[in-house]
């Protein structure tokens, strides 16, 4: 939505297609806050590139970085203006909260529904505008012609019309994939589609290897228990009752960055100081007065998923894959390897986040490289005709890829092969991985595959048939695990979120490099960049 009011601003003709009604989208669900260095308070933004530098391992490119962070401040401002009602502090300025990895507090937020407020009013602007919705809409295929993106094919989701839509530029904002992991703190439609449609159409992704498991998810659903918790207080405690992180981040404590974190709690779980798997967290002494004001969605959450009252309790947690640092490769302006087709937010990677992203740094990513984004897409759109394009042609491809789905009576349903497929992703590719489990998830791969390739919808008929769109998004799931899992093996090293028990120390003289996968002709190749080093030497990472 960022994107499409800065494309509209700059004059563009602009649609939106989501697949559900865009404040159902996943940012929906980012609680704890967005970051933002602002001078008032004595804060810089090269403070704030340094924390997100070395918070992602030192493989963020410090230009995009440096960006990132310098925009950060009028971003927040800007969305204040929107009317995101933000939390205040006693003098009744923008009040922040801590967050992990970073030297002080600069995180802004509404209570623990920072994303949904954020979402809310970047929607009622869209409702300003003559922007068009096209809203529970899902997108088939890109369309590319002499190299180029110029347009669509999208399922109407309500009458099961396949439409081709022609567009100057595309941008993708289609968010993560976290639902190739079960569990995981994504919402279920979270199924990787617009990092698929680009790998399809021979974009490059990039450190696909970089899942992010945060520290504090549910027992059992994996639902997220915002880091905000720790930021304002709470403790982590072992089977012992003893604050395990002394050991393992003795200055930030708790809030550490989060491969840290995560990773001490599966060691602890691992020495046999977990409860059933999962280790506490202890909210009790921050009281129920500041919980109700600024942890009232997890108060909520604690009470109706585990049946625990946070304010008496401590609530059992774990580390749970949350968010994917890697995705589509773009420039800093949103721009891909296809020419007209631009990615922005959690799918692409313009190398923010490097091997682990900082908390509160992706709402940020959204707003500023969604801003950048629009304009550049509209700039481009200004000066190129529309490409002419054989409308019926790309239809008639669409619907006989459904013929052949809806011919097949006896196969197997999406959602077997969907779980098969999280449960193994989370076994071989969580906190901890290596050579061995890796190569097993690859086989395993194969195998899921082949059984798509006999994937059976039972529902023949075409209005609002959700098995057809969770048949097809599984197709999109496949191709991200596959481009996961071959950056996973490529990367010999231990870094950010990928930690590798065979290799387990940051390698930089051979890694310190951007790993990408390309489908090809002939399959996935796999290529390296280096990282854009601007000011900050990669140092020892102590928190
Ligand atoms: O813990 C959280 O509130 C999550 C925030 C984020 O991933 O940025």
């Amino acid at each position: 939505m960022r994107a499409a009011i800065a494309a509209h601003q700059s004059g563009a003709t602009v649609a939106i297609i989501s697949k559900v009604h865009p404040v159902r989208s996943h940012s929906n669900a980012a609680q704890g806050g967005i970051n933002a260095a602002l001078t008032d308070r004595g804060d810089t933004w090269e403070d704030h590139a340094f924390d997100t530098i070395k918070g992602s391992d030192y493989l963020g490119d410090q230009d995009a970085i440096e960006y990132m962070c310098s925009e950060a401040g009028s971003e927040l401002i800007s969305l204040e203006h929107m009317g995101v009602i933000f939390n205040r502090d006693d003098e009744g300025r923008l009040g922040t909260r801590a967050f992990g990895g970073q030297q002080r507090a600069r995180t802004f937020f509404v209570a623990d529904f920072t994303g949904q407020a954020i979402l809310h009013v970047l929607y009622e602007q869209l409702m300003k505008s003559d922007i068009r919705v096209y809203e529970e809409w899902f997108v088939l295929s890109l369309i590319i012609e002499d190299g180029a993106c110029c347009g669509v094919t999208a399922l109407e989701i309500s009458t099961g019309r396949v439409y081709v839509i022609r567009a100057k530029t595309v941008i993708l904002c289609t968010g993560g994939l976290g639902r190739l992991f079960e569990p995981s703190t994504n919402a279920l439609i979270v199924t990787g589609d617009g990092i698929a449609l680009a790998y399809q159409s021979g974009a490059p992704l990039m450190d696909m290897e970089m899942v992010q498991y945060h520290p504090t998810t549910l027992k059992g659903s994996g639902v997220l228990i915002t880091e905000g918790a720790r930021g304002e207080g709470a403790h982590l405690l072992n089977s012992d009752g003893e604050r395990f992180m002394e050991r393992y981040a003795p200055n930030m404590m708790e809030l550490a960055s989060r491969d840290v974190v995560s990773r001490s709690e599966q060691t602890e779980i691992a020495a046999g100081r977990g409860i059933d798997g999962c280790v506490l967290l202890d909210c009790r002494h921050l009281g129920e007065p500041l919980i109700r004001e600024r942890l009232s969605q997890i108060y909520e959450i604690g009470l109706d998923f585990a049946g625990v009252d946070i304010t008496r309790e401590p609530i059992p947690i774990r580390p749970g894959m949350h968010y994917l640092m890697g995705g589509i490769k773009t420039d800093m302006d949103g721009s891909t390897n296809v020419p007209g087709l631009y990615a922005a937010g959690e799918c692409a990677n313009v190398s923010v986040h490097g091997g682990n992203r900082l908390g509160a740094n992706s709402l940020l990513d959204t707003v500023v490289f969604g801003h950048r984004s629009g304009n550049h897409a509209a700039e481009v759109a200004r000066n190129i005709p529309y490409k002419d394009i054989n409308v019926a042609a790309y239809a008639a491809q669409e619907e006989n890829r459904f013929k052949d789905l809806f011919s097949r009576d006896d196969g197997e349903r999406w959602s077997q092969i969907r779980l098969d497929l999280g449960t193994e992703m989370d076994r071989r590719f969580g906190v901890y991985r290596d050579e061995a489990g890796m190569k097993a998830l690859l086989k395993d791969l194969e195998g899921f595959k082949e059984r798509y390739e006999r994937v059976s919808v039972q529902d023949k008929g075409r209005v609002f048939n959700t098995d057809l769109v969770f048949t097809l998004e599984l197709g999109f799931m496949l191709d991200c695990a596959e481009a996961i899992v071959l950056s996973g093996l490529d990367r010999k090293e231990s870094r950010g979120a990928h930690s590798r028990t065979d290799y387990p120390r940051r390698d930089d003289e051979n890694w310190l490099k951007h790993v990408l996968v390309t489908r090809a002709e002939d399959g996935p190749r796999l290529s390296h960049l280096p990282v854009t080093i601007t000011k900050w030497q990669p140092e020892e990472r102590k928190y």
